[in-house]
């Protein structure tokens, strides 16, 4: 027990001014903080149906749960959000102009927060399964950037979740990397290594309140395999077994970081199923549904990342039996899981999803039409630029066929041509490397996209009339705008543009 005052989450919410900036745990609905910001939340609508301000600025490791952007967004209660979201109210209030958010590399947002970029933080709202009174704090089911938020909020507010058990202390290792010039290497060189404390340690005067709540992570589900995401799987992993057999990746395998969402649970599950692919590690940022799967399958033998965000059934059942998962899962800071210089030194394979993919390679996971957020950049350039394989996924087409994600030229860029050696849809997979612009843009058409788009592709790879890279800049948005125009990519009409 400690005594550091309890108070209800209304009280708290009191105390917080229009225009601060809070720091929530969280890194996706896990160890999301969630009744100080439902509260804030309230608080925001009772302020504003009195006529006054009342917004603040939000931070957290992630995206995280309803009761934190949804609550918050519907109650029109965000300033700014960073460095990431996935909630749909707050992805509309973005859209709509409301909401200034800024998309960040989740590896740089603690350290963009340690060197004051992103000015101060006022309140660190922390969900713990423990604290102690000499303020040792002990993490719930993700680390995300809260060891950071502690350190550098003037208040924290711990949320003691009793859903979670206290005997998840020793599942955390909380290390905050040094600050230039000459910091120190991270001492890193296997997925397994420990490195840092199993709490996180603050002055216990900083601690200005203990709310008390119980309740699960406010985790999604994912949807059915569908056969394009299962032949999406399959095609990434007959090309990494095929890899192992050229020797290109060691016997051993080498540690798989995988992307969020549907795409990536079908990958996983494909590599789970692939007789040639031995048993390997994984170091990742989040610990979804299908890598338990793959613990559990004796496929994957241990799991670095910075978040367990499985499904709430997934969660109870992971912590009636966690013994058996101590020596097998491990949570880190995001800016560990996803340290460039840790993902080239473990020589990670990266797989992550586009939203669109152009003739080039270039990536673009996070717009629609090049305007409308969808989720965030998240970790995958930390892994993809400096991965020992990169590779993105994507259906090769979106909205019933209508959409192409093969296009001319990516309408926003996240991961250039430079970091990205194959691109894999369900129809077949580019291997991009060592080939120049004109032969990348015949692979990609050729291997993944879809017929119905194939040769409008290779037509206008002919506008460009030979050259070293065959865009066409007049006609380079020719497919988004016959989308725009008629709902529908396939009636672009390259003639438009001669
Ligand atoms: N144009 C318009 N909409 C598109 C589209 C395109 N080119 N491609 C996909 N979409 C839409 C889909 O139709 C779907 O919409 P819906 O929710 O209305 O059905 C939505 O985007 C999600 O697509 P889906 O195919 O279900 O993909 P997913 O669940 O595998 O998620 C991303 C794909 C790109 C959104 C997701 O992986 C992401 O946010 N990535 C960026 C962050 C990241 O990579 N993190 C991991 C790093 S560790």
């Amino acid at each position: 027990m400690n005594s550091f005052p309890k108070l209800s989450a209304a009280e708290v919410a009191k105390n917080i001014k229009n225009g601060q900036t809070v720091a929530f745990s969280g890194f996706t609905p896990a160890g999301a903080a969630k009744v100080v910001p439902k509260a804030i939340a309230e608080r925001a609508k009772e302020l504003h149906a009195k006529g006054e301000e009342f917004r603040i600025g939000v931070m957290s490791g992630a995206s995280t749960g309803r009761s934190l952007d949804g609550a918050l967004a519907q109650a029109e209660a965000v300033l700014f959000r960073t460095p990431y979201q996935s909630d749909p109210d707050l992805r509309k209030s973005i859209n709509e102009g409301k909401t200034a958010f800024f998309d960040m590399h989740l590896s740089m947002m603690p350290q963009a927060v340690r060197y004051g970029f992103l000015g101060p933080v006022h309140w660190a709202v922390i969900e713990a399964c423990d604290v102690t009174d000499a303020g040792e704090i002990t993490l719930t089911s993700s680390v995300g950037a809260s060891p950071t938020f502690c350190h550098k909020a003037d208040k924290i507010v711990i949320e003691l979740n009793r859903f979670h058990p206290e005997s998840l202390r020793g599942f955390h290792d909380n290390y905050e990397p040094e600050d230039p010039p000459f910091r120190n290497p991270i001492p890193i060189f296997r997925p397994s290594d420990r490195i840092g404390t199993p709490t996180v340690h603050v002055d216990p005067k900083k601690i200005f309140a203990m709310v008390e709540s119980n309740g699960p992570d406010e985790a999604g589900t994912f949807g059915e395999l569908t056969p394009t995401t299962r032949k999406i799987g399959e095609n990434v992993a007959n090309f990494l077994s095929g890899e192992l057999k050229r020797g290109l990746i060691p016997k051993g395998f080498l540690p798989i970081q995988s992307g969020v969402g549907d795409t990536a649970n079908g990958v996983l599950n494909a590599m789970g199923q692939h007789p040639d692919i031995p048993c390997f590690d994984m170091y990742t940022e989040v610990i979804q549904d299908a890598v338990i799967n793959l613990i559990k399958q004796r496929k994957c033998r241990f799991a670095s990342g910075c978040s367990l965000s499985v499904t709430a059934p997934l969660l109870r059942e992971i912590y009636a039996d966690l013994e058996s998962f101590r020596s097998k899962l491990l949570l880190r800071p995001q800016e560990i899981t996803n340290s460039p210089e840790l993902v080239r030194r473990l020589g990670i394979i990266s797989i992550n999803t586009a939203i669109e993919v152009d003739i080039a390679g270039n990536v673009n996971s996070t717009h629609v039409l090049g305007r409308r957020i969808m989720n965030g950049i998240g970790g995958s350039a930390d892994f993809a630029r400096n991965a020992f394989m990169s590779i993105f996924t994507c259906p090769s087409t979106a909205k019933d066929g209508k959409i192409s994600t093969i296009v001319p030229l990516v309408c926003h860029l996240d991961q250039s041509e430079h970091s990205v050696i194959a691109v894999i849809t369900e129809q077949g997979v580019a291997d991009l490397r060592g080939k120049s612009p004109v032969a990348r843009a015949k692979t990609i058409i050729e291997n993944c996209a879809h017929p119905d788009y194939r040769q409008i592709l290779h037509d206008y790879v002919a506008l460009s009339g030979g050259t070293h890279s065959p865009q066409t800049l007049r006609a380079a948005f020719g497919m988004h705008l016959a989308f725009e125009k008629h709902a529908d990519m396939r009636h672009v009409n390259w003639g438009e543009f001669n």
